[in-house]
């Protein structure tokens, strides 16, 4: 029985199509790609959920991930209350809560009515120029993010007028479609989000605002991203692509302010965050108005008055989440589980993976280092991403630089578990901005340094390239 890639691979290898002739483009399978998180990958079978524990958690941790699972899960309440742990929420905000967008660890959706407002992704925005420890130089009135909800009654309502503390702009979804037609003659429907930004209450925006639409990405395995090597990361880096493949990986240089000093970024969709503790710290000030240690300051800028002087929910320590719950976030975080592999006849596809250069940003594994928890450590893990920026072209480009990255700059996304988002979250919504419906428009997007890659894709029989995503929807 002949294989069903073998004939159409020769003739793609021969026409030049695909990157190499020989398998010896192809790594040998290990039995540990079918354990993409290594001893920590966890076997749940139907697969329903994004946020369950590591495998490998010692017990006497699990009482710390469930607390730092509540904090993730349950909504936070306006300033003051009787019990002040989970007081504070914005008075400017995105959610109450870190699982109402990593929807069951997974990703956010895009609301399909026009009239319905996103809820969970946000519209990053900045203004030329730029800014050593913040990245980028904020939009100075709305800040660096516009917030949909604030804490005022009238606003949570959805009811403009009277209000000195209104939310800052509601952000609706419009369609714009295109279609790939491959080179066979089949043809796809793409669609692009475009957000209409509505509702802005605290004036017009400046003149030169640049705005990057982005949706809530699945946070597993991040632990084990956590304790990657840096070196490691950086030897992949190819800036001048000076080995010619047409890919040059480039790392995110930013400001860490634990260190206080400049280090690589690998977390964030553009690498501008260093490491999971800075990460989610930002992302309780900024998403939902939770200021703490790492960053104290409120969600408001200098023009938006009533969002300075509104009442904190401050603890002793004099911001709304002290370091001990911020680390039980953290540790929750750190032991999210990556799904084992489903063992499934995926080989065909395996070996396409490769020709078509997917791995040469898809990075498909590492060693963890030690700088973590010892069950975390000296794993041997499947993300599939290098952690690096690459240049997706004008199509993907959201022209809003960050820190070193450019406008058309995005960090490879990690693929572990992509296939399981159906399953978990009833959708695709692939891409910073949720723009891909299925693996395979997730791919046709590509463009820039993986422009190659998805012709190779592209100039596949149909057979094949249902191979090769039925392999990236097993990993
Ligand atoms: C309003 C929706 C929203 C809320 C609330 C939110 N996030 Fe996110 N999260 C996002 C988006 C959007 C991104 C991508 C941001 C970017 O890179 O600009 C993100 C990125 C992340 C990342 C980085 C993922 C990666 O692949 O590098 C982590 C980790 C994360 N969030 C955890 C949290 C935690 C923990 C909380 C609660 C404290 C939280 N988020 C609250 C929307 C949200
Ligand atoms: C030049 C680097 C590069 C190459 C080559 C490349 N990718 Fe990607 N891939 C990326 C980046 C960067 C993103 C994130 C882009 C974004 O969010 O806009 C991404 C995103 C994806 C996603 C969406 C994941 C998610 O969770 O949203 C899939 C699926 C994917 N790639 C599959 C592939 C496949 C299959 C190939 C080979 C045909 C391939 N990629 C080749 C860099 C690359």
């Amino acid at each position: 029985m002949r294989s069903p890639a073998t004939v159409p691979l020769t003739l793609l290898c021969c026409s030049g199509i695909l990157a190499a002739c020989s398998g010896s483009d192809i790594p040998p399978p290990s039995v540990s790609e079918y354990l993409p998180g290594g001893a920590a990958s966890v076997s749940v079978m139907p697969f329903v959920s994004f946020d369950k524990v590591v495998a490998n958690l010692p017990a006497e941790q699990k009482p710390d991930f469930y607390a730092g699972r509540a904090l993730a899960a349950q909504p936070w309440v306006k300033a003051p209350t009787a019990t002040d742990a989970r007081d504070g929420l914005g008075p400017l905000f995105n959610a109450r809560s870190c699982l109402a967008c990593h929807k069951k660890g997974g990703r956010g959706d895009i609301p399909e009515s026009a009239d319905t407002p996103l809820f969970s992704g946000f519209v990053r925005l900045s203004i030329p120029g730029s800014h050593d420890t913040l990245g980028v130089v904020p939009e100075p009135v709305y800040g660096e993010q516009l917030q949909g909800q604030s804490i005022s009654l009238l606003s949570q309502l959805n009811q403009p007028g009277g209000d000195d503390l209104p939310a800052e702009a509601q952000v609706f979804i419009r369609w714009e479609t295109q279609v790939f037609t491959y080179p066979d003659g089949q043809q796809t429907e793409l669609r692009k989000p475009v957000a209409d930004i509505r509702d802005l209450a605290y004036g017009p925006l400046h003149p030169d605002t640049r705005f990057s639409l982005r949706l809530a990405p699945p946070i597993h395995g991040a632990g084990l991203i956590d304790q990657i090597a840096s070196a490691d990361i950086e030897a992949l880096a190819d800036p001048q692509d000076s080995d010619g493949d047409g890919i040059s990986g480039r790392v995110n240089l930013i400001w860490n302010p634990q260190t206080r000093q400049t280090e690589p970024g690998r977390f964030g969709l553009k690498a501008n965050r260093p490491d999971l503790t800075t990460t989610i710290a930002a992302a309780f000030a900024g998403d939902i108005g939770i200021s703490n240690p790492l960053f104290p300051a409120q969600p408001c800028t200098a023009v938006q008055t009533a969002c300075l002087t509104s009442t904190d929910g401050n603890n002793e320590d004099g911001v709304e989440l002290p370091q001990h719950l911020l680390d039980l976030v953290v540790h929750y975080n750190r032991n999210l589980g990556v799904p084992k592999r489903r063992q499934q006849d995926s080989e065909p596809g395996r070996g396409l993976f490769y020709l078509s250069g997917c791995a040469g940003c898809h990075q498909p594994s590492f060693v963890t280092g030690d700088s973590g928890p010892a069950h975390l450590s000296n794993q041997t893990i499947w993300p599939f991403s290098d952690f690096l920026l690459h240049d997706m072209g004008p199509e993907l480009a959201d022209g809003r630089p960050d820190y070193a990255a450019s406008g058309s700059e995005w960090r490879t996304a990690p693929l572990w578990g992509v296939g399981q988002s159906d399953a978990v979250n009833g959708h695709g919504f692939y891409l910073h901005d949720g723009r891909a419906r299925s693996i395979e428009e997730a791919i046709l997007w590509h463009g820039g340094e993986a422009a190659q890659a998805r012709t190779r894709f592209a100039a596949l029989p149909p057979d094949d390239r249902q191979s090769l995503l039925t392999y990236v929807s097993s990993l």
